[in-house]
């Protein structure tokens, strides 16, 4: 495994070994260190969990990180390119993590730099470490990943955790998937195309919600819009609240891959379908694997 610019990245067998070691670590075992190495957290755009994540996960295994956590900190506000960055930075560290606001910033770092490179997420594409921990969280809470039922709701066209998480449900066998938003929100044809599972369409959260077994709420990304009006017009359009939650499954649970602004009530958090802190937690042992599979030679 050298890059992971996007959940096609990964087979099966690679995800099913990065969450068998993530489960290692989470239970205490020591995995091998990885000294005198180098991180890049090469952070464009802002990130308190996955910057964090990466930093600490970095840090368990005894690998040294650098980095910084918005462009403004760099040389990019001087007129630098990126890709003069990119090259600086392989210069100093031996992998790096890098999140962007375009689309492809990953993918053209890749071909920049001989260097590992992370997707930590590019602007609406893709977030696959993401993805990982999604699935991670879904097979703590079901034992599995197969066979169940997926609610996705909320901001399906510029959300890229739920874009790489489409394509990651590609390497399982979901039994069906629920895309939930309004009809200026919706998943972008493109990244329908591929989809070797059942899904479907609506934009009544109310229809399907007695059907999933996983509910995947996103935030509306109001940094991604051309127009706040546009933004204002959809920003309250689903909200999960505890009558809600009292409709869904007895064992069904609700993720989120956080932050969350309207879209999920406070008051939902203190049931037992509320995963996603635990989710959020499930960053470092993911990232410590990840680490492992891509330096730990
Ligand atoms: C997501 C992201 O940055 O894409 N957050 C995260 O990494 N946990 C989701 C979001 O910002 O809404």
């Amino acid at each position: 495994m050298k890059n992971i610019i996007s959940s096609t990245d990964l087979g099966r067998k690679e995800i099913e070994e990065i969450f068998s070691l993530a489960s290692s670590i989470k239970k205490g075992k020591k995995v091998k260190a990885i000294r005198d190495k180098v991180v890049a957290l090469a952070f464009f755009e802002p990130s308190t969990r996955t910057f964090t994540s990466f930093d600490v996960a970095a840090k368990r295994l005894g690998l040294q990180t650098t980095g910084f956590r918005s462009e403004h900190e760099t040389s990019v506000a001087k007129e630098e390119t990126f890709a003069d960055t990119i090259r600086m930075l392989s210069s100093y560290a031996d992998c790096l993590v890098i999140r962007h606001k375009f689309d492809g910033a990953a993918k053209f770092a890749s071909q920049i730099t001989n260097r590992p490179i992370i997707n930590a997420g590019d602007g609406k594409r893709e977030h696959p470490t993401q993805s990982l921990i999604d699935l991670y969280t879904v097979l703590n809470s079901f034992g599995k990943i197969d066979g169940l039922r997926y609610g996705i709701v909320g901001d399906l066209k510029y959300g890229r955790a739920v874009h790489s998480l489409l394509s990651m449900l590609t390497t399982f066998k979901p039994r069906h998937v629920h895309l939930i938003s309004p009809r200026q929100l919706e998943m972008p044809k493109g990244f329908l195309k591929g989809l070797n599972y059942p899904y479907g369409e609506t934009e009544r959260l109310e229809s399907v919600i007695g059907d999933v077994d996983v509910l995947y709420a996103t935030r509306i990304q109001k940094e991604r819009f051309p127009d706040e009006i546009e933004y204002n017009k959809v920003k309250e359009s689903y909200r999960i609240d505890r009558d809600i939650v009292s409709r869904m499954k007895d064992k069904a649970i609700i993720l989120h891959p956080l932050p969350r602004v309207t879209e999920i009530s406070r008051d939902v958090d203190a049931t037992e379908k509320a995963k996603y802190f635990e989710q959020a937690g499930n960053g470092v042992p993911i990232r410590m694997a990840l680490y492992s599979k891509i330096l730990g030679g």
